[in-house]
């Protein structure tokens, strides 16, 4: 039932009605990535956005959303991200937050991580309905790509301009994923130890390993689609193609003990800019922390 996303505290005050559940303000975005763009520039393009978010007036959204971005120096990809993101997200409508949760340090980046530090960060500061996961070089080309959570996890990435908007394989599921806080939850967060190569390892458990009861919701291939911006993302550790095939699948065995229940780190700091919540974190390695 959809309703029971509704956290039970959110009683609307400003408006009485909740919002439609396909906003009348969607239009063609403009996708453009000019390299003189500033964090500074996309503020003044999005005076409604305040501590990394916003909310809509005229109506009650169903949902309130967190849009969980891991991130290590990638300013340029975010500063591209979160000006296609912000004016997108308010027209759907949304009560969202962009939370980008950056690793500090040498260690292989560790996205799985991240994301589970991330999620617990978040719920901190709101009881979040709905997370989305999200890759920081991954530019939505189509308002009707809703950043709301279903019955089942959604993969909201069907296809990219790198691979001619063709789905990797049936049961990929990285990129960019809305799952509700209840699902997140039931399968302990994100597989952890997937990163640096455990991608692989993880493949060969197969692909039906898909658990509790869980299948994946995709929006239509011609909503469902993405601009991958400067695709340069091998160099300087930030090794992600491995870990992000393997964001749910993970063996059976250990999904209640390597997953957000087994998330230690360091949080070193956590600041409120206008366009994010930055929270940076020495994930370091397991045995240190
Ligand atoms: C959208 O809302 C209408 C009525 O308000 C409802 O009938 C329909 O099922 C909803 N669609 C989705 C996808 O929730
Ligand atoms: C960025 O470059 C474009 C032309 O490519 C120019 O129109 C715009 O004014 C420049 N913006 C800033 C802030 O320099
Ligand atoms: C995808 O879009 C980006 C941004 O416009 C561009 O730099 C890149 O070359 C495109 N890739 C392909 C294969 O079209």
């Amino acid at each position: 039932h959809q309703n029971r996303l509704i956290h039970p505290c959110h009683t609307p005050k400003l408006a009485t009605k909740f919002c439609p559940n396909l906003s009348t303000t969607l239009r063609d975005p403009t996708l453009a990535f000019p390299n003189n763009l500033t964090l500074h520039t996309v503020r003044e393009r999005n005076p409604a956005v305040w501590a990394g978010g916003s909310q809509p007036w005229a109506c009650t959204p169903m949902q309130r959303v967190a849009v969980l971005i891991p991130h290590r120096d990638r300013e340029q990809h975010l500063t591209h991200l979160l000006a296609h993101l912000h004016p997108m997200l308010q027209r759907q409508q949304l009560h969202y937050t962009i939370y980008v949760i950056h690793q500090t340090g040498d260690f292989m980046f560790n996205r799985a991580k991240l994301l589970n530090v991330g999620f617990l960060e978040a719920m901190k500061d709101v009881a979040w309905d709905c997370v989305i996961l999200h890759d920081v070089d991954l530019i939505p080309e189509d308002d009707r790509n809703l950043y709301l959570c279903g019955q089942q996890p959604r993969h909201l990435v069907v296809g990219r301009n790198f691979t001619g908007y063709k789905l990797r394989y049936k049961g990929y599921f990285g990129g960019v994923t809305a799952m509700s806080a209840q699902q997140f939850r039931d399968v302990n967060g994100v597989f952890q130890t997937s990163s640096g190569g455990g991608g692989e390892k993880m493949m060969s458990y197969g692909r039906g390993n898909f658990y509790v009861g869980m299948k994946v919701d995709r929006p239509p291939a011609e909503v469902a689609r993405y601009t991958m911006i400067f695709h340069d993302r091998d160099e300087h550790g930030n090794r992600i193609n491995n870990e992000r095939v393997a964001l749910l699948y993970r063996p059976r065995e250990v999904m209640y003990s390597d997953g957000m229940n087994s998330c230690r780190y360091k949080l070193l700091s956590r600041t409120v800019n206008p366009l994010y919540i930055n929270v940076t974190v020495n994930i370091g390695t397991d045995k240190e922390l």
